[in-house]
């Protein structure tokens, strides 16, 4: 505002000097004008007075002269006239005009006592008056003297006039200067200005659309211009440091392949990483006189094989396939995978009886089922554990000679196989960092007490630097154990048990799945899969599909799993030939009984709701009892509207989460059993009891009527949850915590 009020100050100045200056010029040239008219006028009028005035004098003819003067007063401004001899005294004068002369005797004697004979102005009688004297020179050498008086007030009135309407105009243009000042600058300037600061707090704000200030006009033209550009590069540096932050944020929370690539070089100093388990990542078997690779079903090799894809290293495990030792070296060792080898598998030979010894027996009939509470039964048999306790010193002897040239090498051994393998590793070489990750669930202290070995097992496991489960529950139960099992320290504030001067720390790491896999399988797979088709070449109609993927397991919760379909058409018949059950089931530890009475009951169970509802073209349930590759399960993921995960116990369940991350639209509900470690993460899921048929049933029915946004919302949720949780993160958690580790002349102790 200070600027156009100075604008103001400064036009107005200009315009009342200039106007001034022209009205006092003008004045001046209008009173020189008019006293040059009463000039001539008066010189005219002495002139023609001055002979009759010289003749009447001499004659003494002053009634004459007396005459003519009166003549002279009633001319315009002419007041009269006056006639003086040459000793001052009045001769004749106009009658209106004597008594002012008389009034002003003193500065007319004053006057006519100079002998000027110029003409003066002089106050007389409140006029002013112009007075001007002329010489007569009369006969006999004396002389008299003329004085024409006008009143010349009127010029100074006329002077005024002019003075008060150059005021009067001035002031009308101050006002007009003034307004159209304010207009001027309140439109040109100020409102945009105002509209170009608005436009650029929004930009600074972000919320500016476009990159062209609201101003125009010549004047701002080079600062639109200036803003334009600015603004541009303020939008791309805006976008460009959201973009740093997404991925620095990605980055930060994001694991990828690469990224636990790096973590190991970084970590571990270039040494490679040593993985250990007893089911092999590929497994070579003979079809016909071809030999194939196949990938064995079970979440172990689902969660490592990405890891030691990205990582690289070696992984020691059973060479359990007919043709296994037919493709490896000298050594045991085949680079895997066989499109692309990325890593080392070291193959050890097991003889049948240590395998029925040791996996089938002590592991899967004994361990097992004492870790699941599944209502089975756990055998405990003096020679298993002699195999189990001869293969974990092979598998020793196997993991020393892989490791014998890397100093502090670093040792990640997977699940119940090994309970005693870290021990025996740490005896040999205690700069190894070992760590066990522990797939399964451990029960409470009584449930593990009736294993006869629990002290050794628990001791072996104890050899470990770290050892790490799915849950925190499953942390706190194995604590409880050692308690109860064994004499030492343990430390419950860092869930860590020091046994004879070596720490172990304890910690829970659920595991998780290669996010982007399904949908690399999916691109594998082609064209999106449609439910029609898929069920027409299983010569099936169906508009909904529900779906199972297990292996063939009692702790799986199958046989549930179809009782609940049953139920479920039961009591809502109106899916009767609308909804299909598509059970993949991979056959697994066929050689102990269990299983064999297992398989053989859900057989019978599948046959009995088959049969139950039997329709043409249409089955409750379909039950593909084969091993399936990865690529065929994600078809079945894509195209299931729900899928049923109902482990009457479970570690972690990654069908749950391979599931999850395959439905890349957001589409398909997921039924999980509150027993699997999957259902602390998958809270979105439908959270069910498996031994509830009930609820089961109304949770499949829930699912198929559940609200297409609540369906997104749920997915959306899930994944991005597993996104962030996948495995490469859980990878880099666990190397980063065992490298953590301080060793102290090899004696471990918490940091
Ligand atoms: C579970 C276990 C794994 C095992 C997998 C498959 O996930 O935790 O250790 O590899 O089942 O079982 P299998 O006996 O075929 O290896």
């Amino acid at each position: 505002m200070r600027i156009t009020f100075k604008l103001i100050i400064s036009l107005i100045v200009v315009v009342v000097f200039v106007a001034v200056v022209s009205a006092w010029l003008n004045v001046r040239h209008e009173k020189v004008k008019l006293y040059e008219e009463v000039l001539s006028r008066s010189a005219l009028l002495a002139e023609s007075f001055k002979e009759s005035v010289r003749n009447n004098l001499a004659a003494k003819n002053y009634a004459s002269v007396q005459r003519l003067a009166d003549k002279f007063q009633s001319q315009k401004q002419l007041e009269g006239v006056a006639v003086y001899d040459s000793g001052g005294t009045r001769i004749v004068s106009s009658s209106a005009l004597t008594p002012v002369l008389a009034v002003h005797k003193e500065a007319i004697d004053a006057l006519l006592k100079e002998g000027r004979d110029n003409p003066v102005t002089y106050a007389m009688a409140e006029k002013k008056m112009f007075l001007y004297p002329l010489f007569v020179a009369l006969d006999g050498g004396d002389t008299a003297r003329i004085i024409i008086f006008t009143n010349v007030s009127y010029i100074d009135y006329n002077l005024y006039k002019i003075w008060k309407r150059t005021l009067i105009r001035l002031l009308v243009q101050m006002v007009l200067i003034s307004l159209v000042t304010l207009l001027t600058i309140r439109w040109n300037l100020v409102d945009p200005v105002i509209q170009m600061a608005e436009w650029m707090k929004n930009l600074r704000m972000g919320n500016a659309h476009g990159h062209v200030p609201p101003i125009k006009g010549d004047i701002f033209a080079p600062i639109a211009r200036e803003a334009t550009t600015l603004a541009t590069n303020l939008q791309a540096a805006r976008r460009a440091a959201q973009n740093e932050a997404r991925l620095r944020q990605e980055g930060e929370s994001l694991w990828t392949p690469e990224r636990l690539k790096e973590l190991i070089k970084m970590k571990m100093d270039g040494r490679p990483l040593f993985v250990v388990s007893n089911r092999e990542p590929y497994m070579n078997i003979k079809e016909g006189k071809d030999i194939k690779t196949i990938i064995p079903a079970g979440g172990l090799v689902t969660a490592l094989d990405p890891i030691l894809k990205a990582a690289g290293g070696t992984w020691v495990a059973h060479g359990s396939g007919e043709a296994d030792f037919e493709v490896t070296d000298d050594n045991n060792r085949i680079k895997v995978p066989p499109e692309e080898p990325a890593y080392t598998l070291r193959r050890v030979p097991l003889s049948k009886e240590e395998e029925d010894g040791y996996y089938y027996g002590f592991s899967n009939e004994g361990i097992w089922p004492l870790c699941h509470i599944a209502h089975i039964r756990p055998i405990f048999r003096k020679e298993d554990w002699k195999y189990y306790y001869e293969v974990n010193k092979k598998f020793a002897k196997t993991v020393l000679e892989e490791i014998a040239d890397v100093k502090e090498p670093c040792v990640l051994i997977q699940d119940y196989h090994f309970t005693l393998l870290p021990g025996m590793i740490k005896a040999v070489r205690p700069d190894a960092r070992v760590a066990v990750f522990w797939h399964i669930p451990w029960p409470n202290p009584e449930t593990f007490g009736i294993c006869p070995w629990q002290r050794e097992l628990v001791m072996g496991l104890l050899g470990a630097d770290l050892i790490g489960f799915q849950t925190q529950f499953y942390c706190n139960n194995f604590l409880d154990t050692v308690d109860r099992t064994l004499e030492s320290r343990i430390d419950w504030e860092h869930f860590s048990v020091q046994k004879e001067g070596h720490t172990t720390i304890i910690k829970p790491f659920p595991i998780s799945v290669d996010f982007q896999r399904p949908d690399r399988d999916a691109k594998a797979l082609g064209e999106k899969p449609e439910l029609k088709t898929v069920l027409k070449e299983m010569g099936l109609k169906a508009e909904f599909l529900g779906v199972g993927v297990d292996r063939i397991d009692y702790t799986k919760g199958m046989l549930e799993r179809v009782k609940a379909v049953d139920r479920f058409l039961e009591k809502y018949p109106e899916y009767v030939k609308r909804f299909t059950f598509v059970q993949l089931g991979a056959p697994s530890r066929t050689h102990i009984p269990q299983y064999h009475r297992f398989l053989a009951e859900l057989h019978a169970e599948v046959d009995r709701v088959n049969w139950k509802f039997k329709a043409k073209d249409w089955k409750a349930i379909a039950f593909l009892e084969k091993h399936y590759d990865h690529k065929e399960i994600t078809k079945f993921y894509k195209i299931a509207d729900v899928c049923m995960v109902t482990s009457l116990h479970d570690g972690m369940n990654l069908v749950a989460k391979e599931f999850v991350a395959a439905s890349d639209d957001h589409r398909g509900v997921l039924i999980l059993s509150r027993f699997a470690g999957a259902s602390r993460e998958l809270k979105d899921a439908l959270i069910v009891n498996p031994y509830d048929i009930e609820q089961m049933a109304d949770a499949i029915y829930y699912s198929l009527t559940m609200p297409k946004a609540e369906v997104e919302e749920r997915m959306t949720r899930m994944r991005q949850d597993l996104h962030e949780n996948n495995i490469y993160k859980w990878a880099a958690n666990l190397t980063e915590e065992l490298m953590k580790l301080r060793m102290d002349d090899f004696k471990l102790t918490s940091v």
